[in-house]
């Protein structure tokens, strides 16, 4: 790994005068050229944020572009990230997508009656390629570092970030380094990381130690990050809420519920609104609820404060994929959460598996930390701050497969057994012994 992509040249000042897209520091307002490969600002260490200069169109006749087909096959519906690709890298081209994208929005009467609301819709992110979220901010960040000339890509994990920027960068070509916390990540992501050919160290230590190791790691060797603290991710993970509300036909719901671990989805997702609104695209703008576990929020702990300081916790949750006790983009969260006139809240990891097996039975399926998204809108019910009458999207993040071993531990260890509990039953091999199961359930 080489050190080519550690930036020289100072950033032209002033680049929004002329490029379609540059970084501005949210700290400091330190403007950084798009293509400066940078993974923080360099005058004060803050977090970037990617601008782009508003498109021609707007209100109705941007809605218009984003619905028509424009002779552009990855704009026109094969990629559910690059349909947007004028709010999200104008000045893209050679772009590396698996596709991604254009997941389902489900309505399961089931699952809403659960959740205590009518029109609950779950935005199924796990229907990507490599089974969660990531995808959208893996095509424009995997796509960025190959426009910044890198030669390798690297990231910490809780494992989903991993498994995409695994199979990404296997596509693009490039070396990927990543870094996750042994014995804490879901089988199923691990399993995916290291098939896609990823060099995967297992690091003892949890996922924050690994976080700050990594992108000390990625400075000194001179490799791109890909942790959400980079902007471009960012970008793509936006299109998780133009998609649905475009789904939608552009009239919004109530409220958009998600998990929340390391924050930058929340900050997507109030980046998403905030062009939305100001594009005209939406004329409401949906409140976003944020959903920690228990034993992983600091975030919610901060919310209560009316957000006076961050928290940070020691995690623990069996909700792995946001097993996170110090998240990176609190502030830019907080900005998200304060726009939309959000909030946040946690529940414990016994409601995330109810809701799990709500979904699952459903047919449905997710891994535990998407279902937080679901339990969250039930808890938010019960406290009056949903209304039973109002209308809510609950982003499942990941698929049911990402963490098979949860469900052997909650369906067959637990006893009693939970509700909605499916255990396997070994028989011998023979029509007798089939009959006598059948008879037993039939009584
Ligand atoms: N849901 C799933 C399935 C996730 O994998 C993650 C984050 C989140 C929700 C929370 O998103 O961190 O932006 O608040 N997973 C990261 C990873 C940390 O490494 O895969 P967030």
């Amino acid at each position: 790994m080489t050190d080519h992509a550690t930036p020289t040249a100072p950033p032209p000042r002033g680049p929004e005068t002329e490029a379609r897209s540059w970084q501005l520091c949210l700290r400091c307002g330190e403007t950084l050229a798009e293509t400066d490969p940078w993974p923080r600002c360099p005058r004060c260490g803050g977090l970037l944020e990617v601008r782009h200069r508003p498109p021609g169109a707007r209100g109705a006749a941007l809605r218009a572009l984003f619905d028509a087909p424009r002779g552009d096959p990855l704009a026109d519906g094969s990629s559910g990230v690059w349909r947007f690709r004028e709010l999200v890298l104008p000045t893209a081209t050679d772009v590396v997508s698996h596709p991604e994208g254009n997941t389902p929005l489900l309505h399961r009467p089931a699952v809403a009656r659960w959740a205590g609301v009518d029109a609950l819709l779950m935005k199924h992110e796990g229907h990507n390629p490599t089974g969660s979220f990531k995808d959208r901010g893996m095509t424009v960040g995997v796509t960025q570092a190959r426009r910044v000339g890198a030669r390798a890509v690297a990231c910490a994990s809780t494992g989903n970030t991993s498994a995409s920027l695994a199979a990404y960068a296997a596509q693009a070509g490039l070396p990927a380094l990543v870094l996750v916390p042994s014995g804490k990540i879901a089988l199923g992501k691990l399993t995916q990381t290291l098939a896609y050919g990823a060099r995967t160290l297992l690091v003892r230590g949890d996922f924050d130690a690994a976080l700050s190791l990594v992108q000390e790691a990625s400075e000194r060797l001179g490799v791109y990050l890909l942790n959400s603290i980079n902007p471009f991710r960012i970008e793509g993970q936006k299109t998780i809420v133009f998609e649905l509300l475009r789904q939608l036909a552009w009239d919004p719901p109530d409220w958009i519920a998600l998990p929340a671990g390391n924050l930058g989805n929340t900050a997507a997702f109030g980046k998403a609104l905030r062009e939305a609104h100001a594009l005209g695209l939406i004329g409401r703008v949906p409140r976003l609820a944020a959903v920690q576990a228990t034993g992983a929020a600091p975030f919610a702990a901060s919310f209560r404060e009316a957000f006076t300081r961050p928290h940070r916790v020691r995690a623990d949750t069996v909700a792995t994929a946001i097993n996170i006790g110090d998240p990176a983009s609190f502030d830019r969260a907080v900005t998200a959460i304060r726009e939309t006139d959000g909030v946040v809240t946690a529940v414990s990891d016994d409601e995330i598996l109810a809701a799990k097996a709500v979904i699952d039975a459903a047919g449905v399926g997710c891994e535990p930390a998407s279902a937080a998204s679901v339990a969250g809108v039930l808890a938010l019910v019960r406290e009056g701050a949903i209304g039973p009458g109002e209308r809510v999207v609950a982003v499942l993040t990941g698929h049911v497969l990402k963490d098979p071993g949860i469900l052997v531990r909650f369906h067959q260890e637990t006893e009693p057994p939970p509700p909605l509990a499916n255990r396997p039953i070994e028989i011998d091999p023979t029509l007798a012994a089939i009959e006598k199961v059948l008879e037993v359930e039939g009584r």
